[in-house]
């Protein structure tokens, strides 16, 4: 849970590995003017990460984790949240997964943006099974992280219907823009709640 409790906003991390869609939208978001949340920090794991630029065009403190040891990498990050004072973690497009260690931490303060109708096609590739099993609908979930692969309790949920004519591709940006706008609308519905 995690709560205001009088602080005007709270301070969040963002972890990304790529492309920083999602960090785009969070950024956007935290600069309205009752947003609870001010971006602190963001996290890599990828030097190259298109996401990265999101940061430096917004004056956010980005840092770089070399995951080789994920034991060495995961005490770092750890550190370093604690030094920044994180309330809550934000994961976006972050390909790493995360051990009990920190999860434990933070446990119910670290969000996931996931492109599937949660429980339905947890894992990866998921526009890719969904077009192959014929499904009619799609979607994408926020949820909170907890020990098993994209199963913690599910904050927002939005449909996306496939036609037959989509693609992999043509779903996966449909898909895309449903999450930049769901993100910033969990993290508005988890602050102050009682997930
Ligand atoms: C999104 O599809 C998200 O659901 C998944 O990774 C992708 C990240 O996209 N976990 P972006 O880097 O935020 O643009």
């Amino acid at each position: 849970m995690v709560k205001l409790n009088g602080k005007k906003k709270l301070n969040v991390c963002i972890f990304i590995s790529g492309r920083g869609t999602n960090l785009k939208s969070i950024i956007d978001f935290s600069k309205e003017k009752e947003s609870p949340i001010k971006i602190d920090l963001v996290i890599t794991n990828n030097k190259n990460a298109k996401g990265i630029n999101f940061a430096k065009k917004n004056n956010i403190k980005y840092i770089y984790i070399n995951y080789k040891n994920v034991d060495k990498a995961e005490d770092k990050i750890i550190i370093i949240l604690k030094k920044h004072n994180i309330d809550f973690i934000c994961l976006a497009g972050f390909m790493k997964i995360l051990s009990n260690k920190i999860i434990n931490i933070y446990k119910n303060k670290i969000l996931n943006i996931h492109p599937s109708l949660l429980p339905r096609y947890k894992g990866l590739n998921t526009h890719k099974r969904v077009i192959k099993n014929k499904e009619k609908f799609t979607g994408c979930t926020v949820h909170l992280v907890n020990e098993k692969l994209d199963s913690g309790k599910i904050i927002l949920q939005k449909k996306v219907r496939i036609l037959k004519k989509d693609s992999e591709i043509s779903l996966s940006k449909k898909v895309l823009k449903i999450e930049n706008k769901i993100y910033p609308k969990a993290i508005k519905k988890f602050v102050n709640s009682n997930l």
